[in-house]
């Protein structure tokens, strides 16, 4: 029989209980369970960052984690992000570069840049690479990508508005 836990991660800001399978991952969870379908399911085994999302402040695998491991604990996604404009800055700079096509990547790679905007506004054009280098991007060969966010460590530098 089927192990069935009840569980309230404080998704996006808002609590959300379910009962959920023990086995059942975070992604699947935030996809299937609450409908927030903007982190995607690629890989599903830890390679691609399609499924990152962010845990108590820290970015991790939506695919790797398992939902229980939220309970009582923030969770936040590309949706939430995006509400609060934590994101517009690096989501403007994608935008202006055409940082992407078919967009699959996007979300967890955006995630993934904010982490190192906040942790790294130094970083150089190779600590950039470096700090994506677990998302993968099938379309845009990564160029356009890090001159969105080297602009936009650039712009905080500088104190540039955008
Ligand atoms: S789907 Fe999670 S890392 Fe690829
Ligand atoms: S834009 Fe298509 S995978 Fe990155």
């Amino acid at each position: 029989m089927e192990h069935v836990v009840e569980i309230t991660p404080i998704v996006n800001g808002t609590p959300a209980t379910r009962r959920v399978a023990a086995r059942t991952h975070l992604i699947d969870f935030l996809r299937e369970e609450l409908g927030l379908t903007g982190a995607h399911v690629g890989c599903e085994h830890g390679v691609c960052g399609a499924c990152t999302v962010r845990l108590d402040g820290k970015i991790v695998r939506g695919c790797l984690t398992l939902a229980v491991q939220a309970n009582g604990r923030r969770v936040d996604t590309i949706e939430g992000l995006s509400d609060t404009g934590e994101l517009s800055a690096l989501q403007q700079a994608f935008h202006e570069r055409n940082a992407f096509q078919c967009g699959f990547c996007t979300p967890g790679m955006l995630i993934a840049a904010q982490d190192l905007v906040e942790q790294k506004p130094m970083a150089t054009r190779a600590e950039i690479r470096e700090h994506l280098s677990g998302n993968y991007c099938r379309c845009t060969g990564y160029q356009a990508i890090v001159d969105a966010i080297e602009a936009v460590l650039l712009d905080r530098r500088t104190g540039a508005p955008r």
